[in-house]
């Protein structure tokens, strides 16, 4: 029925299996095997499946009417919760992808400043869309190149890509072209490849060097929000961006995005800058977000997830160590980043890692068939649902998965 038999790309190289549930830390497939769930539906699960106060709120909401082609009080009891969890930008508007909200805040960058360029970083992810999806352009410093075919080329032109957490390379371009940069958009850590976090004062930097240029720094914590911190990433370093994306673990699961900010650039969207949407801010979406921010304020979970994360990093450097199996784990207890390498002994780095990175994708398949459901491209995600009886069966199944990995190995 689907090219690829799927419905995102991202799936292509994940093991095939059919859901028939999911619930808490857990998933059942439909032959009855069990998993205990690290990849939560690449992040939005962040307070376990079909959690009931989430789902409770969205079934009331469905009940009332899905969409009124207005507004509805739900939704502005959601934003009202968004900005008191985040507490520095002041307004918000909803969205239904990430991928939107990126051109949204793109767009809101560019109205604001009159200026063309975008500069974002390489091996960052910032949705599908033509003017994003890029890389550094072979043998260039700063040049964007596509990354599939059918790209509208000129759709990237205004495009920016240097590494990330250089700050010379940073510096330079701003030197020639701070002018012309209307915009930075970062992951605040690269959660999209290999969970690296920014080098101490980098993001400060970034702050520093667009307010002195007149740029507008923008957040993408489409994955961090919410996860890392009630507050996301601007809370957990101190560093306030003008701009953020939201999506994931805003709404325990529920499709909807979000993009907050400083009032200032915010209100443009009220002011000839165009920012629409069918489905924005739907009566679910909206009962989604609230009843999630409402788990996540009334009892934070932020130590549990940081326990728990921190006690299965251990565990898995541990199984690794026992088997002489290179095992590269960096990023947060909350979202962290697993390779195999070459070497024999686990490890955590500040750097990217260096892996043999057709290997992990195998080690991902083992650890399905064995009941532990990881993304091939190494990400883990913790959830609030995830139990100290999940960590010590997550850690027999995973022993057992590398065991037949290393039996494998050449
Ligand atoms: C940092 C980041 N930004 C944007 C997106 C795009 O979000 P969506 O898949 O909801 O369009 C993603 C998706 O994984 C992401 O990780």
């Amino acid at each position: 029925v689907f090219p690829g038999g799927v419905n995102s790309n991202v799936r292509l190289t994940a093991p095939r299996r059919f859901f028939r549930r999911a619930a808490g830390s857990h998933l059942w497939d439909e032959d009855g095997n069990d998993y205990i769930d690290y990849l939560l539906g690449q992040g939005p699960a962040f307070l376990g499946h079909a959690h009931p106060v989430v789902n409770r709120a969205v079934a009331t909401a469905s009940d009332l009417g899905m969409v009124t082609g207005a507004q509805c009080v739900e939704e502005v009891e959601a934003g009202d919760a968004l900005l008191q969890a985040l507490r520095w930008p002041e307004q918000v508007r909803f969205a239904v992808s990430g991928s939107e909200a990126v051109q949204a805040t793109l767009r809101l960058a560019r109205a604001a400043t009159g200026r063309p360029k975008i500069l974002r970083f390489e091996r960052h992810y910032h949705g599908w869309l033509d003017n994003i999806a890029v890389e550094r352009a072979t043998g260039s410093q700063h040049r964007a190149a596509g990354v599939t075919p059918g790209q509208v080329a000129g759709a990237y032109e205004d495009v920016f890509v240097i590494p990330w957490n250089d700050v010379d390379a940073c510096r330079e371009l701003f030197e020639e072209e701070g002018s012309n940069i209307a915009g930075v958009i970062t992951e605040p850590i690269m959660f999209n490849n290999g969970a690296v976090l920014p080098k101490d004062g980098f993001l400060q930097f970034l702050r520093e060097i667009t307010v002195a240029h007149g740029s507008v720094l923008i957040f993408d914590e489409v994955i961090s929000g919410f996860r890392v911190a009630l507050g996301g990433a601007a809370e957990l370093f101190g560093v306030t961006p003008d701009l953020a994306t939201y999506g994931k673990a805003m709404a325990g699961g529920w499709p909807v995005a979000a993009f907050a900010g400083r009032r200032d650039l915010m209100e443009l969207c009220a002011d000839g800058v165009l920012h629409a949407g069918t489905f924005n801010g739907s009566r679910m979406a909206a009962a989604a977000v609230a009843s999630t921010l409402h788990v996540l304020t009334r009892d934070p979970p932020y130590e549990r997830v940081q326990d728990y994360g921190e006690a299965l990093m251990k565990g898995l450097r541990s199984v690794a160590d026992a088997h002489s199996l290179g095992l590269r784990l960096q990023g947060v207890p909350a979202a962290f980043h697993a390779s195999v390498t070459t070497g024999s002994s686990s490890q955590e780095t500040g750097g990217t890692p260096v892996s043999a990175p057709s290997l992990y994708p195998r080690l991902a398949r083992i650890l399905a068939d064995e009941g532990v459901w990881v993304a091939a491209r190494g990400i883990w995600y913790v959830s609030t649902a995830h139990t100290a009886r999940d960590l010590e069966e997550s850690l027999d199944r995973v022993d057992k998965a590398v065991a037949t990995f290393a039996r494998e190995l050449p």
